[in-house]
């Protein structure tokens, strides 16, 4: 049987649309995912949408919908991304499907039952753009420490999440695990702030109506978050064991961004001991992208629509950009220049000139029929090292989420490959017949190296890598084997590349 791999990406909020925030988390899940299932996974990677809570209610009532007609509109534009995107997500979950419904009321009813859901009456500020109450302590000049926004103050009855009694429990396992929550400055800050005391959770609301009901009281509608968090289960169809949840959880790998980072290594984790459930493996939360330096908002009309992006550049691109130009795990700037000068100089120079330049020569030396290599020469063998080296390095990267310093790994290949050619100088080996083998060598290393970097670079580049090892005369389907020098056969048919990226000259 085949190891099981489970990853998610946070659920959108369907009252905004996809901007290169939501874009990011789901293409480095979808490298995650495709990257597992070429290493022979048994691969499930989830994303959804997440469609209850008041702050959907309210941006429904200002478009003139039903809450419902708009998730069902917004829903689509997040689809229709991923699909552009080439994202492989086996599932994706909306938290007003019949499924969900069922287990977040199941898991409600079972913690109540146990005991650890009790009902309470709760008084604090409440902001109603983060859906958070905080208390008076936490304010900051009186508004949302988060978001800045005025506050209001809340009396309501209210079921309570015995929170507090899961603190020691929490820390325990923090420290047990070190690579629970990820990366070790978020680690930190998540051991301090449940140091600092944890309190019972408020895991309803009477304010509003747009949710699923407390279990045996409708007047109660089940915190957003309780309900959102839910969903890594309820896609599973959470409580059956015998299906999906049975076979994946618990998940390997939770994506999210470093805002929602509490919801899931404090609260969720607690919901699920408290329901006796086992814990995620690793909780990783990214940075956030600015634009041109400023933050990303509505108000400064500067949000990064992904679908303009793919327009401009091409899909590839995009994935390539997002992570390649920052360390996952840190923030960065997102600016049209930046992506530019990478498309210009790692893309179409490096990488989309190298398959250009090879495959020209062996159609040119060989009529595109790959020769035998004869022994190698200390030249080949060490282009040979690199190449293999570099799928130990990036195997490593991926399984610490460092996206960039796997694609490094890569391009330090391609550029050995553009110097290998500089040093062997083919166009003088074809002039000597008595050269014949040492160029079918060259011919071959050259090529054999750059199917080994396209087929591991699939799960980032999945477009690109489907038409360069075409070009290649590579037409398998790529697997951890196929990772492995030697793979390409003599005899094999090599295509003259047309250029992989082209380049992109801003206009004035
Ligand atoms: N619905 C909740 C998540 C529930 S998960 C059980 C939510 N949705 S969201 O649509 O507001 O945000 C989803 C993700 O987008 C978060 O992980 C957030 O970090 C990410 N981003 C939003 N803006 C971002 C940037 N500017 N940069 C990077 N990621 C950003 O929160």
């Amino acid at each position: 049987m085949k190891p099981t791999f489970y990853v998610t990406t946070p659920i959108y909020y369907v009252n905004d649309v996809p901007h290169i925030g939501h874009a990011y988390t789901t293409v480095a899940a979808d490298v995650l995912a495709r990257y597992k299932r070429l290493m022979g996974f048994d691969v499930y990677f989830l994303t959804g949408s997440d469609e209850h809570g008041q702050k959907v209610e309210k941006a429904a009532i200002t478009a003139g919908e039903t809450p419902l007609e708009l998730a069902d509109r917004v829903v689509k534009r997040f689809q229709a991304l991923w699909e552009r995107l080439g994202i492989s997500n086996n599932d994706f979950i909306r938290t007003t499907q019949e499924r969900h419904k069922k287990g977040v009321s199941r898991i409600f009813s079972d913690i109540l039952d146990r005991g650890d859901i009790y009902l309470g009456e709760y008084e604090d500020w409440y902001c109603t753009p983060c859906e958070t109450f905080w208390t008076e302590t936490q304010l900051i000049d009186g508004r949302c420490p988060d978001c800045n926004r005025p506050v209001e103050k809340l009396k309501e009855e209210s079921y309570f999440f015995r929170m507090s009694k899961y603190q020691e429990q929490l820390l325990a396992h923090i420290e047990a695990n070190p690579d629970f929550i990820q990366p070790k400055s978020k680690r930190n800050e998540i051991i301090s702030f449940v140091k600092e005391g944890l309190r019972d959770l408020s895991v309803s609301r009477t304010t509003f109506s747009w949710g699923i009901p407390v279990p045996g009281n409708d007047r109660h509608i089940i915190y957003v978050w309780f309900d959102a968090l839910t969903n890594y289960i309820t896609a599973l169809g959470y409580p059956d064991e015998s299906g999906n949840f049975g076979r994946y959880w618990p998940v390997d790998i939770q994506l999210i961004g470093k805002d929602i980072l509490r919801f899931h290594a404090v609260y969720w984790p607690t919901f699920l001991m408290a329901a006796g459930l086992p814990l995620p493996k690793k909780v990783f939360a990214h940075g956030w992208w600015t634009v041109e330096g400023q933050k990303m908002s509505k108000s400064l009309q500067n949000v990064v629509e992904p679908n303009m992006l793919i327009d401009r550049y091409g899909v590839d691109v995009v994935r390539y950009f997002l992570l390649r130009e920052v360390p996952f795990g840190l923030d960065g700037d997102f600016s049209h220049s930046a992506l530019v000068n990478r498309l210009n100089s790692d893309l179409a120079n490096d990488i989309g000139n190298l398959l250009s330049r090879s495959t020209a020569m062996a159609v040119k030396y060989f009529d595109g029929i790959l020769p035998d290599p004869d022994v190698l020469a200390e030249i080949d063998l060490a282009l040979k090292n690199k190449t293999e080296e570099m799928v130990t390095a990036v195997d490593k990267f991926i399984d610490e989420l460092a996206f960039s310093k796997a694609l490094q790994a890569i391009w330090d290949v391609i550029s050995a490959g553009n110097k290998y050619i500089d040093d062997t100088a083919p166009w003088t080996l074809t002039k000597d017949p008595a050269q014949k083998n040492r160029l079918a060598t060259v011919m071959y290393c050259m090529l054999e190296s750059q199917r080994i970097v396209h087929c591991i670079l699939s799960p980032f580049l999945p477009t690109t890598a489907g038409k360069a090892l075409a070009s290649l005369g590579w037409h398998e389907e790529i697997t951890k084997d196929a990772l492995t020098w030697g793979g390409l056969k003599a005899g094999r048919t090599i295509v003259k590349a047309e250029a992989l990226f082209p380049r992109f000259e801003e206009k004035e």
